[in-house]
């Protein structure tokens, strides 16, 4: 059997843990160290596979990275190959980001399509009108993407959808292309305001960080900087989540709560207390948990990686929960191992119904992907008995140090 989790359930979180910096945030600022031939410096890099994954690709394409603890330093004198080899980018998602950092430094790149997490279809036509607007040609090689220009130029662009990496591809783009670019309908997640604060840090010209509509001058070239990644939002909801989901009480530090407003006001709708200071906060379930709607949308709204802890804690809660899925058509398949702890959980489309509270017993699970992974976390927290976590390494692909943290608090987790 590989790794797994033997969790002894029904211990309430209690106590203080940090969060590590953002596992996505972080993701981003190595292909943007790519744009620039200076050192690069970033730190509060979260110790996760993932980050191993980016750098190796960066490697690929002749960047020199350096890791320690939580500082990447990296250096990219020169691209050495515009086409990272398929089987580092069929490795994970940000993969992709490649496209935009190649084209936006060398004018070229070829990508074959990325992989990451199935749960949904995932398209990428938000990047090819961006690189397309900007004057790239981009078409089919083989089974990759290839995207060209002789000299990037300035546009005006709409975006059907808020993509995340879309939005952080066309900047990587744009940042060096000739005149400005409007971005309207961007990504407002707090990873794309600070990957935007990254850029502008190495000498770009953006303005509207953090909304809807991004401008960007162009600049003739980047350079080095030294750059702090922020706190993991999606870590500190799950340690949250866990708290209130076992009727415990933890303080998480380091954290930045203006990124989770969507989050507190859920945990404060179930009858859970939620107390901020400053970069800290607090949640707690005392009494009775009560049942709620959520929307997961885009950022501000309710975060979608949030949505499957959030369901594990609501079979806590009474009454029935409704949570909406509306960025993915296929996040809702962590239902089935709920259910195997006894979860009374069902799915009508991308809406997941809770009925609550359920006296949660051990059992079987898979992490099926991160967030369905802590989804099976936050559950086994909460049910009697022991529960084994099947395929942790998608765990081990976001969470830092999670058995080490969860022990911290009162949790009995076992990793074998
Ligand atoms: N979409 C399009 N067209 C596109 C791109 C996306 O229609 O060209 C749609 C997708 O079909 C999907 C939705 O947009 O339904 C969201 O996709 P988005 O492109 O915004 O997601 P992403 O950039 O691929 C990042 C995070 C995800 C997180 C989403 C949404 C990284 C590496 N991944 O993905 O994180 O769920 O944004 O916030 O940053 C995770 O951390 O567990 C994770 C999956």
């Amino acid at each position: 059997m590989s790794a797994h989790y033997v969790i002894q359930g029904g211990h309430p979180l209690r106590g203080e843990v940090t969060v590590s910096g953002s596992k996505n945030a972080a993701l981003y600022t190595l292909p943007a160290a790519l744009l620039t031939s200076d050192p690069v410096t970033i730190r509060n890099v979260p110790r996760i596979a993932d980050i191993r994954e980016m750098a190796e690709i960066c490697e690929s394409v002749g960047s020199t990275v350096e890791i320690e603890g939580e500082v990447v330093r990296m250096v990219t004198p020169r691209v050495t190959s515009v086409a990272p080899p398929t089987e580092l980018v069929a490795r994970l998602r940000a993969s992709f980001l490649l496209m935009g950092a190649l084209l936006g430094r060398s004018g070229e790149a070829e990508c074959p399509p990325p992989g990451g997490d199935v749960i949904g279809s995932r398209p990428l036509d938000v990047h090819f009108i961006g690189f397309r607007a900007l004057g790239a040609n981009v078409e089919r090689h083989g089974s990759s993407w290839r995207a060209s220009a002789a000299r990037l130029t300035g546009a005006r662009i709409f975006f059907d959808y808020p993509s995340v990496l879309g939005t952080v591809n066309v900047l990587f783009a744009a940042v060096t292309a000739q005149g400005t670019t409007t971005i309207v309908n961007a990504a407002a997640e707090p990873e794309v305001e600070m990957l935007a604060d990254m850029l502008v840090s190495m000498g770009a010209r953006i303005s509207g960080q953090g909304t809807p509509i991004l401008a960007i001058e162009g600049v003739t070239a980047l350079h080095g900087t030294d750059f702090t990644v922020i706190p993991d939002r999606l870590e500190v909801g799950t340690y949250l989540l866990g708290a209130v989901a076992t009727h415990g009480d933890v303080r998480v530090t380091n954290a930045d709560p203006l990124h989770i407003d969507s989050l507190l006001a859920k945990l404060c709708d179930m009858n859970a207390r939620v107390e901020v200071d400053g970069c800290s906060v607090r949640a707690s379930g005392p009494g009775e948990l009560r049942g709620v709607q959520v929307q997961a949308v885009p950022y501000p709204g309710f975060a979608t990686d949030l949505h499957p802890p959030m369901a594990a804690a609501l079979t806590q809660a009474k009454g029935v929960s409704l949570i909406h899925e509306r960025v993915y058509d296929n996040r809702t398949l962590y239902v089935n191992e709920l259910r195997k702890l006894g979860a009374r959980i069902t799915t009508a489309g991308d809406t997941v119904l809770i009925e609550g509270p359920t006296v949660l017993g051990g059992s079987t699970v898979r992490a099926l992907d991160i967030r369905a992974g802590a989804a099976v976390v936050v559950a086994a927290l909460a049910a009697e008995g022991e529960t084994t976590i099947l395929d942790i390494h998608h765990l081990d692909r976001g969470y830092a140090d999670l058995r080490e943290r969860l022990t911290a608090l009162g949790a009995m987790v076992e990793r074998r």
